[in-house]
């Protein structure tokens, strides 16, 4: 039997510019086949095969549409997802009929088709089919709808993953990360998690004040035990909304990894956290680039200068030319106006990488440098600072969500309020 569909047919998307809140869970490692009639579509699904979302299901495509689904399924088992293209109405219905005969239990079939109708729909619906995609595809309609098989329509919030990288060493990734968090998790209101990938010299766990006896180490190491529960156990509370997925920060072990070492670890996060931040080192490794490069956003901080310029338009392209169905990503300055240094400016930068920064950050060593030795926030430190809030735009850029909690005004706003209301 097919199993039940629950999904709606759905529009399609314009693929350059995706709406924020269009968040799209990865894949597990599925198996997906598709039988194609015209080359449009089989291009599209192609190109959805490279999309990062489907980079753990295997993808096999062929002509014939449903016939050679049919053909094929005679002898040989079904995989867990079908998509079958088919251009007319009774040809749908009787081939999804001689399909339910062969069809293993818990396969999923998806139909592109170009009718749209209502009634055509639901003979769908009654007949097992999970999703109904109205051609022309693009490749995100086919990434979104293979996707959303396998993510509960509650978990919609749920696991967006924000990758923030230095371009040099020192640039100050890791505060703006922390920083960032900090500010999800107070002004937004958004449970997250900072988790900090520099296992040998991370500074979470002194930026946020915490000495927490375990942490992503525990994890990584032991690739065997990872599970929701296992993983909440790592965290170490900070603040109401805000945890810590610690680094070691010891010398005993060498953190060489392979690449997909955080893959699991990722996943479990996914399913319990709206947000997760990743602090990730200034390396190149199949590790980092992986992280990068399957993140849902990703923010490049570079310090005014030639080094960081180059750095951030490699790694720009680098990620652009492997994510080419996700936004672009985003990078800010930082540490600029360091007194007689001389600095490239935002201008320039912005030609170079064609793009604006989404914030410039100024070099304030003593508010920066209290914040670092006390283990608190800049927004601790000092709520009016300039930084504070450009923090906080830059996490509502991250999440794509404005701030939910109002601001908290002076002793006077009650009086004024209640003026203003006369
Ligand atoms: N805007 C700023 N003004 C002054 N100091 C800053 C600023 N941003 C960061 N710093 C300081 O720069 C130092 C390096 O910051 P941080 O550790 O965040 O950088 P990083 O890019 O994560 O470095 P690493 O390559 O070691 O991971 C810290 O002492 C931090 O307090
Ligand atoms: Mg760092």
């Amino acid at each position: 039997m097919i199993s039940y569909a629950r999904q709606d047919p759905k529009e399609q998307l314009d693929v350059t510019s995706p709406p924020l809140d269009d968040h799209i869970a990865p894949a597990p490692r599925v198996s997906v086949q598709a039988f194609c009639e015209t080359m449009e579509t089989a291009a599209a699904v192609q190109s959805a095969g490279e999309d990062r979302r489907l980079g753990k299901a295997h993808l096999k495509i062929q002509m014939g549409g449903m016939a050679a689904a049919i053909e094929a399924y005679r002898t040989a088992p079904t995989p867990n997802v079908i998509i079958l293209e088919t251009e007319g109405r009774s040809d749908i219905l009787v081939g999804l009929d001689q399909l339910a005969t062969v069809c293993d239990a818990g396969t999923r079939v998806i139909v592109i088709g170009r009718i749209n109708d209502v009634a055509l729909y639901r003979e769908l619906v009654r007949r097992g089919v999970s999703d109904y995609v109205i051609a022309p595809v693009n490749t995100l309609g086919v990434v979104r709808s293979i996707c959303g098989l396998f993510s509960a329509p509650e978990a919609k919030a749920v696991g967006r993953i924000i990758a923030i990288v230095g371009a040099k060493g020192g640039v100050g990734a890791s505060t703006i990360a922390h920083n960032v968090a900090w500010a999800i998790a107070r002004d937004l209101a958004l449970d997250s998690v900072v988790a900090d990938l520099d296992l040998a010299f991370g500074t979470a766990g002194l930026d946020y004040n915490q000495d927490p006896p375990q942490g992503i180490a525990d994890a990584v190491f032991s690739p065997d035990r990872i599970d929701t529960a296992f993983i909440d156990r790592l965290l170490s509370k900070c603040t109401d909304h805000l945890s810590l997925l610690a680094a070691p920060a010891t010398l005993e072990r060498v953190y060489d990894f392979g690449d997909d070492a955080f893959d699991s670890i990722f996943d479990t996060l996914r399913t319990t956290m709206p947000c997760i931040v990743l602090d990730v080192p200034h390396q190149w490794s199949g590790w980092t680039r992986r992280a990068l490069v399957g993140a849902d956003d990703i923010l490049i901080v570079a310090a005014p200068d030639l080094a960081n310029l180059r750095n951030t338009k490699n790694i720009f392209d680098l990620l652009k030319a492997s994510r080419p169905n996700d936004r672009t990503p985003l990078y800010c300055l930082n540490q600029v106006g360091v007194p007689k240094r001389p600095e490239i400016n935002a201008g320039e930068f912005a030609k170079a990488i064609e793009g604006q920064p989404i914030a410039t950050i100024p070099f304030d060593p003593q508010v920066f440098g209290l914040a670092a030795n006390n283990g608190q926030m800049i927004a601790e430190i000092s709520a009016n600072h300039r930084t504070t809030e450009m923090f906080l735009q830059i996490a509502q850029r991250l999440t794509g969500r404005g701030e939910t909690k109002k601001p908290r005004g002076s002793f006077l706003s009650p009086l004024i309020d209640k003026l203003r209301a006369k």
